[in-house]
């Protein structure tokens, strides 16, 4: 096992919701399952029919899934998922689940045939802004699932993407497949081997990386390759995107149980299933002390993150 020490940022750290806001509007449907089926370890591959948002999810969004038949009391609340394929000839959905508790025991019991509550798409997406020269996508376990329409996004028009994805061992490796389908080179790194040591892997990120404001850092999953991002951030002028997990009762905006806890002097803390799951992190030069601050600039921020404000 590695022993994984903490790497500080050298700067200070802000987490803003991202300039603009193109999703769609979400849609309730009662998604007929194609598919539901063990894969590895802990993870199951589930597929829905659900056309219409397969048609219009972008990268790093999410859909609510109900795990509580009709007839079924509980679990009462739905559960987030991010999107990890698409099929649009299909109108299918693809989302790879890892087995934690009560909701996502449940999910196992789906047969195909069955149709499942599913709302979406929700959240922001990751922005492949249009000078991006270098996608580097750094995920850890099922935070994979977040960046692999990125991947595919990014290859479809032009843009190299490197991935590292980092797991507890081969065994528990997931998304590798579906990167490699697209012509992206992935690097899995385990755990069990010390590979996913994230001073390692920032000393090699640092040897290769260009240098360029042009390249686009994507995290998910893992505080240790976020804190990684911002050092590489600073030496080599990346600029970091990240998608952040939060327990979710609605995905809406509506019960502010989601929120980042990252307060500033004016703004309420972001909500991470509306002003996120994707956020910009940025890492200032300016201070010798190390802190993660949320700053929400008011011109950036949605009505919902803006309402303990007026
Ligand atoms: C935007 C977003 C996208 C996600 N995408 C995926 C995905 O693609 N695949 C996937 O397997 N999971 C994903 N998750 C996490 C997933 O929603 C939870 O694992 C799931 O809700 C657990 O439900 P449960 O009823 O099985 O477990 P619960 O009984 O609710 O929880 C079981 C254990 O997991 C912990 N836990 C539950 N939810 C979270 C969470 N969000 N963050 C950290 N710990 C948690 C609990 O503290 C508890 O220890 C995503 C979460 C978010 C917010
Ligand atoms: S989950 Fe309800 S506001 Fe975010």
């Amino acid at each position: 096992m590695a022993a994984h020490t903490e790497m500080t940022v050298q700067g200070e750290v802000e987490l803003l919701p991202k300039l603009g806001d193109t999703r769609a509007t979400p849609t309730w449907h009662e998604a007929p399952v194609v598919g539901n089926r063990h894969i590895a370890d802990r993870y199951w591959a589930l597929s829905l029919h659900a056309p219409t948002i397969a048609a219009v999810v972008q990268p790093g969004q999410f859909v609510m899934l109900t795990a509580a038949r009709r007839h079924q009391a509980t679990p009462v609340l739905p559960r987030p998922m991010a999107v990890y394929d698409v099929n649009l000839a299909d109108g299918l959905l693809h989302i790879l689940y890892g087995v934690v508790g009560a909701g996502t025991t449940q999910l196992t019991s789906f047969s195909p045939g069955e149709e499942m509550l599913c709302v979406g798409p929700l959240g922001r997406a990751f922005d492949l802004v249009p000078d991006t020269r270098h996608l580097v996508l750094l995920g850890r376990g099922i935070g994979i699932c977040s960046l692999t329409l990125l991947a595919k996004q990014a290859k479809l028009i032009g843009v190299p993407v490197t991935a590292i994805s980092s797991s507890r061992s081969p065994d528990s490796a997931i998304g590798s497949d579906l990167y490699r389908a697209h012509g992206v080179h992935v690097r899995e790194v385990y755990d069990s081997d010390g590979s996913s040591h994230v001073q390692r892997l920032y000393d090699d990120l640092e040897r290769t990386m260009p240098q360029e404001q042009s390249t686009l850092i994507a995290v998910c999953g893992s505080r240790r390759l976020l804190q990684m991002a911002g050092n590489l951030a600073r030496s080599r002028g990346a600029q970091i995107q990240v998608s952040l997990e939060a327990h979710m009762a609605c995905g809406l905006g509506y019960c502010h149980g989601c929120a980042t806890g990252e307060r500033s002097a004016t703004d309420e803390s972001p909500l991470i299933c509306q002003d996120g799951p994707a956020f910009s992190y940025v890492v200032q030069e300016t201070t010798t002390s190390s802190r993660f601050q949320a700053s929400v600039s008011p011109s950036r921020s949605s009505p919902q993150s803006r309402s303990a404000t007026g």
